[in-house]
């Protein structure tokens, strides 16, 4: 099969798109494209906007952002658009019971179940810890438009991914290696975090061991290199757009959680870095 790479805009016309990448011409539907292009513009906007203003949730939690509600409640409501949208989209395409479409389902639909249904539950709030409600608008906007996307072209317009020696691709298998490094450094992360307040407790300390080594926000690091690969294992623009919406959002996070901590503790840690380990 022969594989090439032509930006998605250049081969555009009155709503078709030729997915070369694919070897195969498929017609994608206008409103799809819309969204996906969508996607990749909000990103430049989040990452100007982040790298000015922070995030007012979690750490960076401050009033004047409007009504505020339950730290749980806010994660839940803010993740479960993403899994409802991807599955729904998903079902609707015709290739939703092909071996490898169902296969990035499961890693996808596996991510947002744990993140909506287990997560919140798993968290140990402030005692005072409410989160912004816009926040929440937000993040539903690009959940529902990120679920669908990713649902959707998984299986209706992912056509190297119906023939069943896709896991010969060397595509495929560095992409999963990505993806579960990227799961294995997220989770350990977050659970490092969440231990570090026992039950009843609110406040900050310095997080050790692990990817806390390298860098202060490792469970970030792990969520980029996830996503990264699953773009790459599926080789899916809907994936990509994810990955760089995902590194817009958090790099600046990153970078601000890492000036908060070098501000708050002056025994930090000094050789560690923000987010991408000896760089930044
Ligand atoms: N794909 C995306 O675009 C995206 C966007 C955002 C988040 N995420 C993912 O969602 C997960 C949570 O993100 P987050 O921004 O909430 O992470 P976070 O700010 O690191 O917080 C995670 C949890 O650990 C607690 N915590 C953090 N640092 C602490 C410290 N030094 N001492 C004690 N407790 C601490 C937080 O409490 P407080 O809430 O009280 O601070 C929170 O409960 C991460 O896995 C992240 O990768 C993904």
């Amino acid at each position: 099969m022969e594989i090439r790479w032509h930006p998605a805009l250049a081969r555009y016309s009155t709503g078709h798109l030729a997915l070369n990448w694919c070897g195969e011409d498929r017609p994608i539907d206008t409103i799809y494209l819309a969204v996906l292009v969508s996607v990749f513009v909000a990103a430049a906007i989040v990452l100007v906007l982040l790298l000015w203003i922070d995030a007012p949730y979690g750490k960076h939690g401050r009033s004047g952002w409007g009504p505020s509600i339950n730290p749980r409640l806010f994660w839940f409501l803010m993740e479960l658009p993403a899994f409802a949208a991807f599955g729904i989209s998903y079902l609707l395409g015709p290739h939703a019971l092909s071996l490898w479409p169902l296969f990035f389902c499961v890693l996808f639909e596996g991510h947002y179940f744990h993140r909506a249904f287990i997560y919140p539950l798993t968290l140990r709030p402030r005692q005072d810890g409410r989160e912004p409600m816009v926040l929440i608008l937000m993040a539903m906007t690009f959940n529902l438009a990120n679920g669908y996307l990713n649902g959707t072209y998984l299986s209706s317009y992912a056509v190297h991914l119906y023939s069943t020696d896709w896991f010969r691709d060397p595509r495929f298998s560095a992409g999963l290696i990505l993806f579960v490094f990227g799961v294995a450094l997220n989770k350990h992360s977050d659970h490092v975090l969440r231990h570090l307040r026992g039950p009843g407790e609110s406040g900050y300390r310095i997080p050790q061991g692990g990817g806390f080594r390298f860098v202060s926000c490792p469970n970030y690091l792990g969520e980029l290199i996830q996503w990264s690969g699953f773009a790459l294992a599926a080789w899916s623009p809907a994936g990509l757009a994810f990955a760089i919406f995902t590194a817009a959002n958090l790099v600046p996070r990153a970078l601000a959680s890492h000036r908060w901590y070098i501000a708050r503790f002056p025994d930090y840690p000094a050789a560690r870095k923000a987010i991408l380990p000896g760089l930044l």
